[in-house]
């Protein structure tokens, strides 16, 4: 029987670079999509699907991470005394949600290093990981199904969704043959960030995966690759060309997903989520409608 899985990992711990100068002093799963962190959505996430142990890993910075999990006394009281129980709500929801740990990367070696970090935590069970900055949006349903998926067939399961070619460069891409469920194909081979024009499909690897502990004595002897960082994608590559401990499995995703690393992306989010909002969307919906319009 597989084991039920409690823990969930998330790297947190990665320069941001791409939005300096908003992530000098703070690190990119803080940034508000709407008016709540990153970060907050992804553990939500992890909880809604079943998870209640939380691992995160940070970096510099992390003391941000940290209080935004845990209470504010000062605040909290003084939401008490004003009667404001709608926000102290909000404030209190973050306290209580996981049983949240974490542990430090020291230096940003990759996605993979980062991961390895988890080791001692998750022991020799099979665990998730979400990556703090991609959003998958709570009325579509994806971890939950890897989930399933992972306890069925005791394999590793990682999370694919199709992208524009032009753009494959940008992620880790997968070779894959068909299974008989339509959302879940076997992978036969994954390449990070392969050279413009050089990808052999055009399903990506997006941010969310079930992995088996067999992943940490892999990822011990890989080597720095793409970008001189230790990739996840090659460790996983080697699970699946050698079908190490049942091979690795891809859920196709078809819904709506947010990388919010992405300055455009970030954008595209907070629009779309506060749109749906009905606290917000009333107002912004005729204000964007009139202010496309002026765009040509
Ligand atoms: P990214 O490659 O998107 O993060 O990693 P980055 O390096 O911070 O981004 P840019 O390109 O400089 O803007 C995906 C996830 O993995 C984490 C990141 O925090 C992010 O959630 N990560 C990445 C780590 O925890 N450690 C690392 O060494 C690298």
């Amino acid at each position: 029987m597989a084991t039920k899985i409690t823990k969930a990992v998330i790297p947190a711990a990665g320069l941001g670079t791409r939005f300096l100068p908003a992530t000098k002093a703070m690190p990119k799963e803080m940034l508000p999509v709407v008016d709540k962190p990153a970060i907050q959505y992804v553990v939500e996430e992890a909880v809604a699907a079943g998870l209640t142990d939380v691992l995160m890993i940070t970096g510099r910075n992390k003391n941000a991470l940290e209080n935004h999990f845990d209470r504010m006394t000062e605040l909290e009281s003084t939401l008490q005394r004003k009667g404001d129980t709608d926000r102290l709500h909000k404030v209190e929801f973050s306290n209580d949600l996981a049983d949240m740990h974490y542990v430090r990367q020291g230096d940003p070696r990759g996605l993979g290093h980062a991961i390895l970090r988890a080791k001692m935590h998750v022991g020799r069970e099979p665990f998730a990981v979400l990556l703090g900055d991609d959003l998958i949006d709570e009325r579509d349903v994806l971890l939950s199904r890897m989930l399933e998926e992972q306890s069925g067939r005791n394999a590793t399961v990682i999370a694919l969704m199709e992208v524009d070619p032009a753009l494959s460069h940008m992620y880790g891409i997968a070779t894959v043959e068909p299974t008989d469920d339509d959302d879940v194909v076997r992978i036969t081979g994954l390449v990070e960030k392969p050279a413009q024009g050089t990808a052999l499909s055009n399903l990506a690897i997006i941010g969310r995966y079930v992995l088996r502990p067999e992943i940490f004595d892999i990822l011990e002897r890989t080597d720095p690759g793409k970008g001189g960082e230790i990739q996840l994608t090659d460790a996983l590559q080697e699970m699946a060309e050698n079908d190490i401990a049942g091979g690795v499995y891809g859920v196709v995703f078809r819904g709506r997903r947010y990388d919010t690393g992405d300055r455009l992306d970030y954008i595209k989010a907070i629009v779309q989520l506060a749109v749906e909002r009905e606290d917000l969307g009333p107002d912004l919906r005729p204000w964007l409608k009139q202010f496309s319009a002026q765009l040509d």
